[in-house]
């Protein structure tokens, strides 16, 4: 079986990753992780990477006089790596239209919320403090707006009474490594479409 060829962009604890990893080890899962790029040297999710033997880069955006440079950096090692689709884990950079021109529909991003509600980096603040009954995670296909794209994949947890943004988060984040290489596993088999910005999943 010919397997997707993923890389995959972290900026943290690299949990996510983690999940992607354990899921493309498992026999006839349909893609692989190929490569692994981190725009923060301390990142403890390249550990992951170091562990299962999946060639890594740091590319420091600090180095970069702007986004599109370093954006342009990052382009030409995925291809050199021969990465074919790409899965933002955490990743803290906003993409150049540039970039995501490059790789169309072939971008997909983790979002700790039922997007389109709560987009950014609070998003369990967000929820708390609007009183949601439910929230969750969205896998969604990047387009140049932050945390926008058409929705794949969405799962659903309980927002408590008593929670705080680490309860919810943790509840959260249990779906997000459940649904990340569930969502990828349907790309890599072909069963997703996009019509009209708008995500389709065949059988
Ligand atoms: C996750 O909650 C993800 O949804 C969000 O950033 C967090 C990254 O966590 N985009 P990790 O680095 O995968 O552990």
């Amino acid at each position: 079986m010919k397997k997707l060829r993923v890389g995959v962009l972290i900026s943290g604890r690299g949990s996510n990753l983690k999940a992607l990893i354990d899921a493309t080890n498992i026999e006839n899962y349909p893609a692989e992780i190929v490569y692994v790029i981190s725009n923060n040297p301390n990142a403890l999710g390249l550990n992951h990477a170091k562990e299962f033997n999946i060639p890594y880069h740091v590319i420091d955006h600090k180095k970069y006089a702007n986004r599109e440079e370093f954006d342009r950096a990052m382009h030409q090692k995925l291809i050199e790596a021969g990465v074919e689709f790409i899965c933002l884990a955490g990743f803290m950079r906003l993409l150049t239209p540039w970039f995501v021109s490059q790789w169309p529909n072939k971008i997909i991003n983790i979002h700790p919320s039922l997007l389109p509600s709560f987009k950014g980096s609070d998003s369990h603040k967000q929820a708390i403090e609007a009183g949601v009954r439910i929230s969750g995670c969205t896998i969604h296909f990047v387009s140049a707006e932050m945390d926008s794209g058409p929705i794949i994949l969405q799962a659903v947890v309980p927002v408590y009474q008593d929670d705080t943004e680490k309860t919810l988060a943790a509840r959260v984040l249990l779906k997000e490594h459940e649904s990340y290489p569930f969502a990828l596993k349907l790309i890599a088999l072909g069963k997703v479409e996009i019509k009209s910005s708008k995500v389709f999943v065949g059988d």
